[in-house]
């Protein structure tokens, strides 16, 4: 009897535990042996690639305008937060130019593996640099997603305020990063509808043009997508 009781106190920790930290910590989960096993996880892996289609999918949603490019095959994507590089591999091997950005060296070095597909003509870059302000040239690339990481770029910063500046700064930037008519899909996180809020109008503020989709409409917080076009340069 106690121990059937013992297991079902477990049970509760257990899932009172898993409840309490649905979402991963930033950097503790992608540090170290957490970061070696990220990348050997299966359903990770399974899940990150998924998401990465469904963002390359919304790219043309006819919702953001009639897509004007006509020839993909030059396209150079830019993957903010590549992890250990699995959003990475699926844009090299649907065939786009890539360059991959993380600010963990832990989960960056893993990317280097995962181009098994890459033919001789591709570009492909790694690089060690914060997605607030990595530093590349102006107007070099046709588009950005982001899978899982975005979130993590206000990490730290506790007053309003400082998110604010951080989002704004940031969407600012990428603004500069694209090409005319670029496009963004952001697949993250928000905790509520304020703070997806915050997210939406920090690009609304700095000519880009978009909407979001939730994964489940009637969902208060969780997997979002931001779909987003430059409209204008800054
Ligand atoms: C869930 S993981 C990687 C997701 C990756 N896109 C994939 O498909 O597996 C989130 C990543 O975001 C990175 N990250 C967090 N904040 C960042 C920032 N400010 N700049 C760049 N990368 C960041 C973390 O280091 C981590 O590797």
């Amino acid at each position: 009897m106690s121990y059937l009781n013992f297991n079902l106190l477990e049970f509760i920790l257990l899932m009172t535990r898993k409840k309490k930290c649905i979402l991963p910590q930033f950097p503790h989960d992608y540090i170290g042996e957490k970061a070696e096993e990220y990348n050997q996880l299966e359903w990770m892996e399974r899940n990150q690639k998924k998401t990465t289609l469904q963002c390359v999918e919304y790219l043309f949603d006819p919702k953001l305008g009639e897509y004007k490019i006509k020839n993909f095959s030059h396209f150079l994507i830019l993957d903010l937060g590549c992890g250990t590089g699995f959003s990475t591999e699926v844009l090299i091997d649907i065939g786009y130019n890539v360059v991959g950005i993380d600010i963990l060296m832990d989960m960056l070095e893993k990317a280097v593996h995962k181009t098994h597909n890459l033919s001789e003509s591709t570009i492909f870059d790694l690089l060690l640099a914060s997605i607030i302000q990595p530093p590349l040239r102006p107007s070099m690339f046709h588009h950005i997603i982001s899978v899982s990481a975005y979130n993590f770029i206000t990490y730290g910063k506790t007053e309003i305020s400082e998110v604010q500046q951080t989002l704004n700064s940031t969407a600012k930037y990428l603004n500069r990063l694209l090409k005319k008519e670029g496009r963004i899909v952001i697949e993250f996180y928000p905790n509520n509808d304020k703070e997806l809020n915050l997210f939406v109008s920090s690009f609304t503020r700095n000519k880009f043009d978009g909407f979001f989709i939730k994964n489940n409409p009637q969902q208060k917080a969780g997997k979002t997508f931001l779909l987003l076009k430059k409209t204008d340069e800054i």
